[in-house]
């Protein structure tokens, strides 16, 4: 019964969204590709040039991009973390990219991203530093905004380290003023909100009017623990951060893992499932030169990147904790529901819920067209409300599902049809 609390808590809670960031850019959660988990501040490129933080990593991520499909899946934004930046800023003030990693500097490696029908994403900090120590923007928001403006970068992740959290409204909004300012379309990556939880309820109204997505929570790692204290926060706070979220605006639970090391493959494909349910941004961080045909094919698989895409633009939830299930749907347009049923078991095999235990379920009166996306494609047919289709679901996996409800008159227009052609 908890879930049918949650259920219409956020019912009555859903207002018409706030008004987001009118840069015209996130209409749907962000796609492509982030260095920080994976190469995180590797900076050491005599011993380690194949992995290092350089130009030379991002250009050939953009070439894996092109070459194996991810840009035509949709992945789209090349994007550097931390280490990027010289440790002091140039003569005017301004920053600049570390001259023996990255020798051809940022505005020659944007154009070689845009040469591959890419977009580059760069990283900065609100406060005094950034988190790994290099120089920050505090003081200086108007100067680097047009600095990134100049070299044609089309994202900044804004990190929020060595920040007095009394400020951290002020700088992002800041920011974001800057940046509208240059005149150059920049999308917004904040991380306002998980810089301000520990102090004070952050105001996701304000949020949503600043940013484009906003992380609240930890850094993802590589490993199920991580991606599950990920799934437990944003469930424990739904009511407060799936209302603001919509087109222009999303909560960024951070980076997908996939293809890395130490999520098994049904954990691959939850953290691919409960990404599009949540409207998440699809970052990976991974190496796109070394990744399993499994995961790429996880990380490609279009039914599940047309829910993460689906235009309505509504995050999903949490609905119901039953039998160590948790069921999460997000509404689609054209009245389908996508249904993510995540076994948090962790023993024993293969474990079935009778898919009229999902609240969602409601919609299928009189009847759903059920197509089943994860762990593989099945057509499950038309189904009535007392339907007995059961989702079998491994430990720590997720069966995917979409409901798309068809009404009886239709169904009597197809049944004279097909009588008709008889
Ligand atoms: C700047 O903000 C104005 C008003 O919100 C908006 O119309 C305009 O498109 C924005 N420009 C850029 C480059 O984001
Ligand atoms: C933000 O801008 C306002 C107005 O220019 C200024 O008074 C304030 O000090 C700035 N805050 C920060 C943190 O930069
Ligand atoms: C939150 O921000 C909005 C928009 O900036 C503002 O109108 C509202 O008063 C703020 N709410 C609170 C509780 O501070
Ligand atoms: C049900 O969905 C499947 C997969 O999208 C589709 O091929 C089939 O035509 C649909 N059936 C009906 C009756 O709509």
């Amino acid at each position: 019964m908890i879930g049918f609390v949650f259920l219409l808590r956020l019912l009555v809670s859903i207002r018409p969204g706030a008004e987001a960031l009118d840069n015209g850019l996130a209409l749907t959660p962000t796609m492509g590709w982030l260095h920080w988990e994976r190469f995180m501040c590797n900076i050491d490129c005599d011993k380690d040039p194949e992995n290092c933080i350089s130009e030379r990593l991002y250009m050939q991520m953009a070439d894996m991009m092109v070459k194996e499909g991810w840009r035509e899946a949709g992945y789209e934004y090349v994007c550097i973390d931390d280490c990027w930046p010289s440790h002091q800023r140039d003569a005017q003030g301004r920053l600049q990219a570390d001259p023996k990693r990255f020798p051809g500097g940022i505005k020659k490696l944007a154009e070689y991203i845009h040469s591959k029908g890419l977009k580059l994403g760069i990283y900065a900090d609100v406060g005094k530093n950034t988190c790994a120590g290099y120089p920050g923007s505090l003081g200086h928001y108007e100067t680097d905004a047009q600095t990134f403006a100049d070299w044609n970068v089309d994202l900044l992740k804004f990190d929020g380290c060595f920040m007095d959290w009394t400020l951290l409204g002020e700088g992002y909004t800041n920011m974001s003023t800057a940046l509208n300012q240059t005149g150059r379309s920049i999308l917004y990556s904040c991380e306002w909100p998980l810089y301000e939880w520990p102090f004070k309820k952050p105001n996701y109204t304000a949020i949503r009017e600043t940013c484009n997505h906003w992380r609240n929570y930890n850094d993802v790692d590589d490993s199920w623990s991580s991606i599950k204290s990920i799934l437990d926060w944003t469930a424990s706070h739904q009511d407060t951060i799936v209302p603001p979220a919509g087109p222009g605006g999303w909560n960024d639970p951070d980076m997908l893992v996939i293809g890395n090391f130490g999520l098994s493959h049904d954990q691959q494909e939850s953290q691919m499932a409960l990404w599009a349910i949540m409207a998440a941004p699809l970052l990976m961080s991974n190496d796109l030169r070394h990744i399993c045909p499994r995961s790429k094919g996880l990380l490609q698989n279009r039914r599940i990147i047309e829910i993460s895409q689906d235009p309505l633009g509504r995050q999903g939830f949490c609905t119901i904790k039953v039998d160590n299930f948790e069921v999460w749907e997000r509404p689609l347009s054209h009245k389908r529901l996508a249904v993510a049923v995540l076994n948090r078991q962790e023993t024993g095999g293969p474990r079935g819920l009778v898919i009229r235990a999902v609240p969602g379920w409601k919609i299928c009166d009189p009847q759903c067209n059920v197509t089943q996306i994860l762990p593989e494609y099945r057509e499950l047919g038309v189904q009535p409300p007392k339907s007995k289709v059961v989702l079998s679901v491994n430990p720590s996996g997720t069966a995917l599902v979409t409901l798309t409800p068809i009404s009886s008159r239709f169904n009597m227009y197809e049944l004279q049809k097909q009588e008709t052609i008889l």
